[in-house]
């Protein structure tokens, strides 16, 4: 016979077991104590003041305790292995869902980018994944991919869906910027946004055919045991006449976002990912997920 006592305590125990083996099997580290401050003392000595979480931690570790409590954290693929988008992209979505990249499920290969817009791209993509995935089409986790093009105007919007490749095949991302840098050369406007288009494919809910928008405004289709859907994110911004800073990667040093005075590679991450183009498709597809949750 149980008492009341004993049963909390079990309740208890299982709480905290759930919660240790989530973190363990989510590879994070929430325990890494933090020292952060020294505090004086009365009598005149120095003591260093130990805070286990910070302010940011806290909230994190408390999403993940509700998650393990009250439901299973969802994975998503998402169909890269550059490690700047993985950042980027777990970074915004760490609340919500475990990102995982192709290397971290396993998956290898070459994806094919042969669609001539971002959409397309962006499809091709995730549906590479979903193909590869049983674990997709069972519905345990979902799979997203992105596609960006940077769209100049006074290039008539090139290199846009050809961004990746705008020097040649295999180029690295300083060919891509010593060509933009030339082609811009003497060139008085300037202006260009990136366009990001994020293409989610998740086990459908029903078996329902066709095509709707989403609550945001998202295009959104589903195929039989399939459902896709479309969030896209805009920045505009200047193509400067050099290179600045050194973070981030591709054509940041040479971006420069509408209301800033900095180029995308002088900024804190957080701040690129709070006004970028993935940015933006990010918050929309992060909203559908709270809406779903
Ligand atoms: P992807 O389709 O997202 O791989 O992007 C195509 C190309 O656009 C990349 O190879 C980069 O050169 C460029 N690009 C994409 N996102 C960014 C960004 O956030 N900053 C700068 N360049 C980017």
């Amino acid at each position: 016979m149980y008492n009341t006592c004993t049963i909390f305590v079990r309740l208890q125990l299982y709480i905290y077991c759930t919660t240790i083996v989530h973190i363990l099997y989510n590879d994070q580290c929430w325990y890494v104590p933090k020292w952060s401050s020294v505090r004086r003392l009365d009598d005149g000595k120095t003591r260093k003041k130990r805070t286990v979480f910070g302010q940011k931690d806290k909230k994190h570790f408390a999403a993940i305790i509700k998650m393990s409590i009250f439901a299973e954290m969802k994975t998503m693929v998402f169909a890269t292995n550059n490690r700047h988008k993985i950042l980027e992209i777990s970074e915004m979505l760490k609340d919500i869902v475990i990102v995982k990249s192709l290397s971290d499920v396993g998956l290898s290969g070459e994806i094919p980018e042969t669609a001539d817009t971002l959409e397309g791209n962006a499809l091709q993509k995730a549906m590479w994944v979903y193909e590869r995935m049983p674990e997709c089409k069972s519905g345990k986790m979902a799979c997203f991919a992105d596609d960006t093009g940077l769209e100049v105007e006074a290039l008539g919007g090139r290199p846009g869906v050809y961004s990746a490749r705008y020097a040649g095949e295999h180029c690295s991302f300083d060919d891509n910027i010593n060509k933009m840098l030339a082609e811009m050369d003497g060139q008085t406007n300037r202006k260009a946004c990136f366009r990001t288009v994020i293409c989610l494919i998740e086990k459908a809910e029903s078996g329902v055919n066709g095509e709707r928008r989403t609550e945001n405004g998202e295009r959104a289709t589903q195929e039989g045991e399939m459902s896709i859907k479309y969030f896209e994110g805009r920045v505009d911004g200047t193509i400067l006449t050099e290179r600045y800073g050194e973070e981030g990667f591709g054509y940041d040093p040479i971006f420069m976002p509408d209301r800033f005075a900095v180029s995308f590679a002088e900024m804190p991450l957080e701040v690129k990912n709070h006004i970028s183009h993935r940015g933006r498709a990010v918050a929309k597809l992060v909203e559908y997920l709270r809406m779903k949750n």
